[in-house]
């Protein structure tokens, strides 16, 4: 058998209920929904009644129109393709002053977000007099405001107090506008757990934690599901003798008698070099990689384990927030590298 890579579908749709129950939420979906698989996240999430997703991709804003002509699909990037924005009712996110006097003729019918910069120095407007401005000229059809925190995710770091308080001002000076908005949003996961929904706010804009991750590690195990299970098969069980090495190049050097599992899986598979520092799980005993190869993991094992056994590299003990927090890559680095192609995909589906 091949490494598996199995989806849970039924969990993703009770994560992002749990979510949406509290308060309104615009799903984050970019990167074929942080490589969940587009349509199996957007089914989940469509049945906890979510109404409001962002992606940074036209043709999947495109895709997501398609699935239904009710729901807010935003764009998070800017785009010039407004032919398509129109036709297919996608919001735009306007990215700055110097882009709305470029285009402001062609945005016509085109239902509009501004963007407040702050401390990411991604997109976005300067100031809010350059936003106000915008707003005062009434030309567009304007939906939204949003801003994106750089450093809701450090706790240590105070800089979030500041972009929050950059934020708050921004609010201020656009009082008199607030009103006419339908969404008014800047908390990710992080931002959402730490605060719980700003005053003013309509919605949520989250990635992690609707896909069932901790964005950060303090927070309880049962704030969130994991989603998804990584594993592969032991295809041999070799032994080193002290002082011998195996893998390329003798990646690994046996200090004492050691026996080796081999199993089909590698960074091929798109699992992180950064990965292969901590543990793996077979039999439900856990196991260190000795090496990690193209298309192999050598694990060092007993002689518990057997040709044939399953090793797990992401199950509900070994979760892709406990990974995050020892360093291995953020929750969308890990999944993202997944590559679909090298597995086979299973799926929970969602429950009747
Ligand atoms: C603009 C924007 N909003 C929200 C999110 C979601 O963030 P998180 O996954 O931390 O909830 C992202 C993720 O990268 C983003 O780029």
């Amino acid at each position: 058998m091949t490494a598996i890579l199995t989806f849970n579908q039924q969990r993703l749709f009770e994560q992002a209920r749990s979510l949406q129950e509290k308060q309104d939420v615009i799903v984050v979906v970019k990167n074929n929904a942080y490589n969940f698989g587009m349509e199996r996240a957007y089914r989940a999430f469509y049945k906890a009644g979510i109404r409001s997703y962002a992606t940074t991709n036209l043709e999947e804003a495109v895709w997501l129109r398609k699935q239904d002509d009710q729901t807010t699909v935003l764009l998070l990037d800017p785009s010039t393709e407004f032919d398509i924005l129109r036709e297919h009712d996608i919001s735009l996110t306007l990215p700055n002053l110097a882009f709305y006097h470029q285009y402001k003729e062609h945005l016509e019918g085109i239902k509009i977000h501004l963007v407040f910069k702050n401390l990411l120095n991604r997109f976005g407007f300067d100031t809010a007099d350059e936003m106000k401005t915008v707003f005062d000229e009434q030309l567009l059809t304007i939906t939204g405001i949003w801003t994106h925190f750089a450093f809701a995710d450090e706790l240590l770091d105070n800089r979030y107090e500041i972009e929050k308080e950059n934020w708050s001002n921004v609010l201020t000076v656009l009082e008199p506008y607030l009103d006419t908005l339908t969404f008014i949003h800047a908390q990710n996961s992080a931002s959402y757990l730490r605060d719980g929904l700003f005053d003013q706010h309509t919605h949520i804009r989250a990635g992690v934690i609707a896909y069932g991750t901790r964005p950060y590690y303090d927070l309880p195990e049962s704030l969130a599901m994991q989603t998804i299970e990584v594993s592969a098969t032991v295809k041999d069980v070799v032994s080193v003798p002290k002082g011998q090495s195996a893998g390329y190049s003798a990646a690994f050097v046996a200090a004492e008698d050691t026996t080796l599992a081999i199993c089909d899986i590698g960074y091929g598979n798109g699992i992180l070099r950064t990965r292969s520092k901590h543990k793996v799980m077979i039999n439900q005993k856990t196991f260190p990689i000795a090496v990690l190869m193209m298309s192999h993991l050598m694990v060092k094992v007993d002689t518990s384990v057997s040709i044939g056994d399953r090793v797990y590299l992401y199950n509900d003990t070994l979760r892709l927030d406990y990974f995050t927090h020892k360093g291995v890559g953020a929750f969308s680095e890990q999944m993202a590298s997944l590559n679909h192609q090298t597995f086979k995909i299973t799926n929970i589906p969602l429950s009747e």
